[in-house]
């Protein structure tokens, strides 16, 4: 059967982006294809120095994948560091990309053009890991043979890059081993692709901007209450798709409420719905659909859940079958 896989790295905890971008998209994915995904925690060490926060994030991201209802006996679920085959495979990847492909990422000319506008030597802050993040993503996929990856807009690029470095590889082994070709699977969401966060701009971890999933009830409220809106009054037509609440409603919202948010965007269009009202839906919206999420969230995270084994025997399934294509790799360059 066909593969989907996907990852999610443990920065922080995981959001709504990550939910209505990556996670969602995977599970619906996960009922017809072979699906692998998995937590990508040595791609955090480029940014997380502290050993205690990243087992944290680890653990609370498999948690979260699990409480939003990845089945672990039909998913191979497990953490990227302990399949030690992707990281020799990104190194012959690594051998086969071309150095320019890496200049020209966006997470690293982002890096780039911020040193630019405080005159700081422009790879101030870069490490070799961020630098490489991209083969390292790139082994990920092509060592499961993977033939859609579900992912949000923001990382079309690094699944383009994948696909190229395989391009490479099977340019010059092709007769002894071939990559399958992976393609981006990203969710049709109407207009918005990517769920604003509390400051409008693309709800990141990186922008601090984040509605974690599992908040406390009275926490979550807070924050919705937090999303920026102009200073329309409440009597005046709106316009639902420059609102970031709206825009929100609109990408969470799960089928059953898809008539709270067609008469809510009608009642914006037509005038008489503030903000606080249009927040107060929203965050309705959000606490029913993550209210038992948070309860199931809450007991894996309990020290002694299933947790632990659920990813042992993930990391078991992957790495045999990593190790199949590894092999094959190994003899195609001349390694064995
Ligand atoms: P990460 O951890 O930044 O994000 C995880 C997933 O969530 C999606 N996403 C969003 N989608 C819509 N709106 C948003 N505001 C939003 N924010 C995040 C991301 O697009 C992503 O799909 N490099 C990856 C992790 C990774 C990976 C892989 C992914 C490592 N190896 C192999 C796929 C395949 C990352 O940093 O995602």
């Amino acid at each position: 059967g066909k593969v989907s896989l996907t990852g999610i790295k443990p920065t922080g905890e995981v959001h709504l982006g990550n939910l209505v971008g990556a996670i969602r998209p995977a599970l619906r994915l996960a009922e017809q294809y072979d699906s692998l995904y998995f937590i990508a925690d040595y791609h955090a060490l480029t940014t997380i120095r502290d050993a205690e926060e990243l087992r944290h994030y680890s653990r609370s991201v498999a948690a979260s994948w699990l409480a939003a209802g990845l089945d672990p006996n039909r998913t191979t679920f497990y953490v990227q560091s302990d399949v030690p085959e992707i990281f020799e495979l990104s190194w012959v990847l690594s051998c086969v990309t071309g150095k320019g492909l890496m200049n020209r990422a966006h997470a690293y000319k982002a890096a780039r053009d911020r040193n630019a506008e405080t005159g700081d030597d422009p790879d101030t802050g870069v490490n070799m890991g961020l630098y490489n993040y991209p083969v390292l993503m790139a082994a990920d996929i092509l060592i499961m043979e993977t033939d859609v990856v579900p992912v949000g807009k923001d990382q079309s690029q690094h699944v383009e890059y994948a696909a190229d470095i395989a391009g490479s590889f099977n340019h010059l082994f092709g007769d002894e081993y071939s990559f399958k070709i992976p393609q981006g699977f990203i969710p049709e969401s109407g207009t918005g692709d990517i769920l604003p966060g509390l400051d409008g701009r693309k709800m990141s971890k990186s922008y601090d901007n984040t509605i974690p999933l599992f908040l406390p009830e009275n926490k979550l409220k807070k924050l919705v209450r937090r999303i920026p809106t102009d200073s329309t009054p409440v009597e005046a037509p709106k316009d639902p798709d420059s609102s970031a609440p709206f825009q929100i409603l609109r990408q969470f919202a799960p089928p059953s409420a898809a008539d709270v948010v067609a008469d809510t965007r009608k009642r914006l269009e037509e005038g008489g719905m503030g903000w606080g009202e249009l927040k107060n839906v929203l965050f309705e919206v959000l606490n029913t659909e993550l209210a038992p999420m948070r309860e199931r969230y809450n007991a894996y995270m309990e020290p002694g859940s299933e947790l632990d084994e659920v990813l042992s025997r993930g990391a078991e399934r992957a790495r045999e079958r990593a190790s199949r294509v590894l092999s094959a790799v190994r003899k195609a360059v001349g390694v064995a």
